[in-house]
């Protein structure tokens, strides 16, 4: 039985360093302990040589125009690179924008990139249709694969190792340490995608050199925000991230980071909150006769756990569960349109459960284990575990009995 404060722990300490971010500095004349939403596209100077200097700077958390940013989200950026254990931050208006963003920083045609088999749909879609047509190699690993194994798929032209720990659907903890080592013994660079493991996952402590966050799940919190960053470790990985944010235009709408903003000094409390009713829920799942699988990376059914046990300072509130084989397709569906306190809907990460089928969303290369059940996702909100514990019981009871 996983002890529940192994999920809560880091997300209470992370209270502190919320509470205290991107505050403004109090000055004689007071000021409001919130930062103000500056809306804008033109940025004045009073000469061309105060712009002009201010131009050269496009490389820092600067301003010289709208598209640049505003000053609420370069304050931000400071806030999650901080979390996140980096050096610099570009936020982008999508989780989705944050995936593509770095992988056109950072690939040319002729590259090879080596992707995880579990990430993200549309990023796999971007890499297979876009990143294909611009001459990029692409190819994928199995998720738990071990180091010799993705060291044999690298080639000479392999320029990113791309992963996502856990996967958003599967749940498989990946081996972060391993993977780096393997990239960088190739001359490569890893990039995760740490959505699901944002304040309980140090990025750049693991070997990671580009971290991508969906902003818009645990931080934002409230499914009122679409919003992504990515953040870096090194001056060099920053110039290019930083200048295809520049060229193409990417930034995140001061009202966007203003909710962000306000979503992250109460994610400590929130995450702590639904991690633990995630356990439960999960904990509860477990022992139902009609579930095969919970792919919670929390309890031993999840590839990975030890590795989770080893590598993460808490939980997220997103799991998967498996049903037995002897049901089908169909009657899981049914069972997600019982439910009465699980919106049926995508995303994760707000105060809000949901559920979701996992069967549809996902499209692998390497075969997934025979003889399992179809599958849905949950997200575990702020509701009371114990109401949600009884709308499954209800849902469950529902399926054939004689199955
Ligand atoms: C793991 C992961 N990465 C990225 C994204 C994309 O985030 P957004 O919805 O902000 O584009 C999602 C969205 O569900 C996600 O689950």
């Amino acid at each position: 039985m996983t002890d529940p404060c192994k999920v809560t722990g880091g997300w209470q300490r992370l209270g502190t360093v919320l509470s205290g971010a991107a505050r403004p500095t109090p000055s004689d004349d007071g000021v409001f302990v919130n930062m103000p939403v500056t809306r804008g596209s033109t940025v004045l100077f009073p000469s061309l040589d105060a712009m002009n200097r201010k131009g050269h700077q496009r490389y820092d958390h600067t301003s010289g125009y709208g598209a640049m940013g505003s000053p609420i989200q370069h304050e931000l950026e400071k806030v999650i690179a901080t979390v996140e254990g980096g050096t610099d931050c570009q936020l982008v208006g999508s989780g989705l924008a944050a995936c593509t963003l770095p992988l056109l920083a950072f690939l040319g045609a002729g590259d090879h990139c080596l992707f995880s088999d579990n990430i993200y749909g549309p990023t796999r879609r971007f890499a297979e249709t876009m990143l294909r047509r611009f001459g990029v190699e692409i190819s994928y690993f199995p998720p738990m694969a071990d180091s010799a194994a993705v060291a044999a798929l690298m080639r000479p032209n392999t320029k990113v190792v791309f992963a996502e720990s856990p996967g958003s659907h599967t749940f498989e903890v990946q081996d972060v340490p391993m993977l780096a080592a393997v990239a960088h013994d190739h001359g490569a660079r890893l990039f995760l995608d740490n959505t699901w493991g944002f304040g309980i996952f140090s990025p750049f402590s693991h070997g990671v050199d580009v971290s991508i966050q969906a902003l818009t799940k645990y931080p934002a919190g409230h499914s009122d925000v679409i919003a992504g960053a990515i953040t870096v470790a090194d001056p060099q990985s920053w110039r290019l991230l930083r200048d295809a944010a520049i060229q193409t235009g990417q930034l995140c709408g001061p009202d966007e980071c203003w909710l962000t903003l306000r979503g992250l000094r109460t994610m400590g409390v929130r995450l702590s909150q639904q991690a633990r009713s995630a356990l439960h829920v999960a904990q509860w799942l477990k022992e139902q006769p009609e579930v095969m699988h919970v792919l919670h990376p929390a309890l031993p059914d999840c590839p990975g756990h030890a590795i989770w046990q080893r590598d993460f300072s808490g939980a997220g509130c997103l799991f998967g569960v498996v049903l037995n084989p002897c049901y089908s397709q169909e009657e899981m569906e049914k069972l997600v349109e019982r439910l009465h306190h699980f919106g049926i809907g995508a995303s994760w990460g707000g105060y809000e459960s949901l559920v979701l089928p996992s069967t549809g969303s996902i499209s692998r290369s390497f075969a997934e284990p025979a003889g399992q059940g179809p599958g849905f996702r949950l997200q575990i909100g702020l509701e009371n575990a114990d109401d949600l514990i009884g709308d499954l019981k209800q849902a469950l009871a529902g399926l054939p009995q004689n199955a």
